[in-house]
């Protein structure tokens, strides 16, 4: 059964999550990039752990979750017209650096989002990339998601990349708010751009270091970068219309 939880409450729980699946909770790093000329802002869990990914530095733990301080700039336009952007958010993520893979990663991301906060099953669609059968058959085979709440994303959605440095394929995962918030076209569904079948998780399946110009160098021991916008999921949590309306907000709007 589904409770509302506050976003102080979720971060917390998120982040114990991780730690009794053996991960090291570290602090957010600055919103100003350290070492990194291809961003201009932080914008996302894994953009301050590059060096870890790379294998540049070795990190204190092979795994490490963070909720972490993120602006993107791509989103401004979007803030005011879509429920779900915000100019500043916070990124829950967990990360591994050669450790475990896609199992453990699409396994513990169900667990989390069902088991410990109650989010109802079927409502939850997970994408993946194009031909990534192998996520494909750990959704429907491992974890037991129906056929029809599976859906093949392209390159624009499921191919996760930013500037220079690790990407790869990945899986999202879209709670599903409900007809009210949809567009109600007849095409409405996963991937749609209206703000029912909101994105809530993603899970990198990071196995290529990219260059920023084209070119892809497979990485040696494949990472998981994973990224959950915390007042999204407040937002899914509280049953709330939009991201401003979540308990965090209101307490300084009122
Ligand atoms: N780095 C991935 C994202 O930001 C998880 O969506």
């Amino acid at each position: 059964m589904k409770k509302s939880y506050g976003v102080n409450e979720l971060r917390r729980m998120y982040l114990e999550f991780f730690e009794s699946k053996g991960h090291l909770a570290m602090k957010s790093f600055s919103l100003v990039p350290h070492n990194d000329n291809s961003l201009l802002l932080i914008n996302a869990g894994m953009a301050p752990l590059k060096p870890y990914f790379t294998g540049q530095e070795i990190p204190p733990r092979r795994r490490v979750t963070t909720c972490q301080k993120c602006i993107r700039t791509g989103d401004i336009e979007n803030v005011g017209k879509t429920a779900r952007h915000l100019t500043f958010f916070e990124m829950l993520g967990n990360f591994s650096f050669g450790d475990y893979f896609k199992h453990e990663a699409i396994a513990w991301s169900w667990e989390f989002l069902t088991k410990v906060l109650g989010l109802e099953e079927d409502r939850l669609y997970p994408s993946i990339y194009g031909e990534d059968d192998e996520a494909f058959d750990i959704w429907t085979k491992e974890v037991g998601i129906p056929e029809d709440h599976m859906v093949r994303l392209g390159k624009e959605d499921n191919f996760w990349e930013h500037g220079s440095g690790p990407c790869g394929p990945c899986s999202e995962i879209y709670f599903d708010r409900g007809p009210e918030y949809g567009c109600g076209k007849p095409t409405c569904g996963v991937g749609c751009d209206c703000d029912r079948y909101m994105e809530i998780w993603n899970l990198v399946f990071s196995q290529f270091d990219a260059d920023g110009k084209g070119h892809y160098e497979r990485l040696a021991r494949p990472n998981i970068d994973t990224g959950m916008g915390l007042e999204r999921l407040a937002c899914v949590m509280q049953g709330v219309g939009n991201l401003f309306e979540v308990d965090t907000d209101q307490s300084v709007l009122h």
